[in-house]
């Protein structure tokens, strides 16, 4: 009888262990996934599969498995919106730390601190019991219109890959998804939701992928968002080529593919092509107007009518409700992922780190910066010297729990000698959603009278600092609205150009997340390109102008004089912003600096209907620092590397610091494959190092320069290639200021 019992509990005791094996964090991921689905009804696979919020879709009560709550992204932790609207809940506790833009991220050409982002996000995104940020996003900077640039990593594909791949590990390592954005093609928001991306396979694969392929296998993003756009006539968020052919047939993803809120458009579509996760659509301001319209979803009601019907098979149920599960897993349930913190200390030492990294000093003729000691009054115009940047700007808008302004920054520094003109009114004050600046940033001053106080005022004062640009209103750095001219705006351009006259101690300071014309270049001794910086974006401007911290930032796109000069407006409409909704990649390859490094050639680029480019104002990788760096020769250990031969060659160039300061430098390799069959820009970035430097110091740098590093992209053949012959590899500081060059062969 004993024994009978004994066995009875033991049977009880398995099944019971087995029923609940989804909840043992110590079983293989895969285990749990398939247990749990083994457990889930219908009626529970389908719910979970949809949002039930604006930002959050449920778990299964009934079995302990909790909900998904996203959260944007990139730049902080987006403060609580209401259930199902965009509008403010209200609440008081959800101040964030707002760290700098993700084009500042990539100015600072520095993977550790990316790391540091993510790790910093992640504790924030924890505290307020989030599972998933809505970031990172790495769509390649085609035109300086596109309204998002602010919140992606630049042009060229390298750069965007080194330093999302951190900014997921640390951001992961929290127990955080990434959500990496916005898959693919999202390179304008002229006519987001409408337009079709014509490209060529080349283009796509060379240029427009490679971040996305390196968050996902890399970095190992846990969840994809899906963009608004169309390709090759379906929308991404349910695209056959894009999510089901690249995304999982070729990098293996084994996470979750989540709309953009309101990129669903279609139940067939969704059902087949990849989309794992809905969320947006219909409810409050987004594509349509149906408040609580989450069972009218497109993978709600309609999807299990068509599995009732037998219209759709469950299979592909199943694989979404896999790819979902896998990421509660990873995220809301997961034991290891602590408590986080908001705003701590270390959060905002981070924040001003990266913002005094990010800061690049595009001139300074003179030595004019670092503001010398000896200056007495310093005299700061412009309205982003006052203006908070957090707010504004779209989906990426931020409740900070502070904002340093520039002004602020630099009045701490230098307390009797900053004084202020505001020079122009943009008349666009921040509010969002019904969050809204607490400045009060009215004016009674007409335009005229504040140019000319600004004048009045900059004749008087030792040296004068200009701090405007573009400032996230809608058209200047703004989801769902491009910018309409390249020229700043809110006439800035006569203001510099009168203040230059008035003084020719000028420092010009352009916040923004996009380049902008420079009309008056010429006429002012000193530039510094500065970005959304959020929390301690004043105090690391300050840090900089004032020589406490050493700039080291490069430009992560170039910077032309006109905006005929980028490629991707060289073709009409049909180039930018499209036709019929149609836009097409013409320039294809041609993107950035690989189409401006063409410039010494003089030459029309036939093939491709490209003007002969003109050498940019400022080249991608450009930066100053207050001190110089020497590089000496470069040197080869093998001057040949085999074909398919896992052979790899190395190259080192020494470095010094030949300034009297400390300071860090962006050591770039390129690599220019000197005769090829298909046309191939000049050269491509294949590796960067930062590396800091005393004073006197040198520092021997080296890369690894590896056949991946060769290859094209083979249409026809769809698949990447070498072609055997002779490659130079170029160490430089910027795409055009060249400092070795060394031959070698395949
Ligand atoms: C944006 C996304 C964002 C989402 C949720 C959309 O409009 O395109 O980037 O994450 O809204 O706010």
């Amino acid at each position: 009888m004993k024994r009978i019992v004994l066995s009875l509990f033991a049977v009880c005791a398995c099944t019971l262990l087995s029923a609940h094996l989804y909840l043992d964090p110590s079983q293989p991921l895969e285990q749990r996934v398939e247990d749990a689905l083994a457990h889930m009804t219908l009626q529970e696979k389908i719910a979970v599969i949809h949002a039930q919020s604006k930002f959050s879709s449920p778990g299964v009560a009934r079995l302990g498995i909790p909900g998904l709550w996203c959260t944007d992204g990139p730049h902080g932790i987006r403060p609580e919106v209401l259930w199902d609207e965009w509008n403010q809940a209200g609440w008081t506790n959800d101040s964030c730390t707002a760290f700098p833009a993700l084009t500042g991220l990539a100015a600072t050409w520095n993977t550790e601190l990316a790391r540091l982002y993510g790790e910093m996000l992640g504790e924030e995104a924890l505290y307020r019991n989030k599972s998933v940020v809505l970031g990172p996003g790495v769509n390649i900077y085609r035109t300086p219109f596109n309204g998002r640039n602010f919140e992606y990593m630049g042009e060229d594909p390298l750069l965007a890959s080194e330093m999302v791949i951190p900014y997921i590990q640390g951001l992961q390592s929290k127990g955080v998804a990434a959500c990496v954005k916005h898959y693919a093609l999202n390179n304008q928001e002229y006519n987001r939701h409408g337009y079709n991306v014509n490209l060529s396979d080349r283009a796509l694969y060379e240029l427009y992928l490679p971040a996305f392929k390196a968050a996902v296998i890399e970095g190992g993003a846990w969840s994809i968002m899906g963009s608004y756009n169309f390709y090759k006539g379906q929308h991404a968020c349910h695209n056959q080529y894009l999510l089901k052919d690249i995304l999982r047939d070729e990098w293996h993803f084994d996470g979750t593919v989540i709309s953009d809120w309101g990129g669903t458009h279609d139940t067939d579509e969704a059902v087949h092509n990849g989309l794992d996760l809905e969320y947006g659509t219909w409810t409050d301001g987004m594509t349509h107007n149906k408040a609580n319209a989450y069972a009218a979803y497109y993978m709600a009601d309609a999807y299990m009518e068509g599995i009732k019907s037998g219209k759709y098979d469950t299979k592909e149920l199943d694989e979404k409700v896999r790819n979902v599960l896998r990421l509660i897993l990873r995220t809301s349930m997961n034991p290891h992922k602590g408590f986080g913190n908001m705003v701590s200390e270390k959060h905002k030492q981070a924040a001003r780190a990266i913002a005094q990294e990010s800061i690049v000093l595009l001139k300074n003729e003179g030595r004019l910066l670092p503001v010398k000691e000896d200056v007495k009054t310093i005299l700061v115009v412009g309205e982003n010297a006052i203006r908070m940047t957090t707010i504004g700007g779209g989906s990426s808008q931020l409740k900070a729990k502070y904002e340093v302004s520039p002004l602020e920054g630099m009045s701490n520094k230098a307390p009797n000698k900053v004084l202020y003109e505001r020079g122009y009114d943009s008349k666009e004050y921040a509010v969002q959603d019904g969050l809204k600046s607490k400045q009060e940033l009215s004016e009674s001053r007409s335009a005229e009278q504040l140019m000319q106080d600004a004048t009045e005022a900059a004749k008087k004062a030792d040296i004068v600092v200009f701090i405007g640009g573009l400032n996230k209103a809608p058209h200047q750095d703004c989801e769902d609205a491009d910018r309409e001219r390249y020229n700043l705006p809110y006439n800035q351009d006569k203001l510099i150009e009168a203040l230059a006259e008035a003084n020719k101690n000028i420092v010009v300071v352009i916040e923004s997340g996009n380049a902008v014309a420079m009309p008056w270049l010429q006429k002012v001794p000193a530039i510094v390109q500065t970005w959304y910086g959020g929390s301690e974006g004043g105090n690391a401007l300050a840090d900089v102008l004032f020589g406490d911290v050493n700039p080291s930032g490069k430009l992560p796109f170039t910077i032309c004089s006109r905006i005929e000069d980028y490629p991707s407006h060289q073709y009409g409409e049909e180039g930018y912003p499209g036709v019929d909704g149609q836009v097409y990649y013409k320039e294809d390859i041609f993107v950035g600096y690989r189409y401006t490094d063409l410039y010494k050639q003089k030459k029309k680029i036939k093939a491709y209907k490209l003007n002969a480019p003109n050498q940019p104002l400022f080249a991608f990788g450009h930066g100053l620092s207050y001190t110089t760096f020497e590089y000496g020769k470069a040197q080869l250990d093998n001057p040949k590397i085999k074909q398919s031969g896992n052979q790899t060659i190395h190259i080192s160039i020494p470095v010094t610091n030949t300034g009297k300061r400390a300071g860090k430098e962006v050591v770039q390799l390129y690599i220019s494959d000197l005769k090829s069959t298909l046309p191939r820009p000049v050269k491509e970035l294949k590796a960067f190092k930062k590396i800091e430097l005393q004073a006197g110091e040198t520092k021997q740098v080296e890369f690894v320069i590896t056949e991946d590093m060769l290859q094209y992209f083979n249409a026809d053949k769809h698949q990447w290639e070498t072609e055997a012959g002779d490659f130079e590899a170029i160490i430089a500081s910027s795409a055009t200021d060249i400092k070795a060059r060394v031959k070698f062969s395949l």
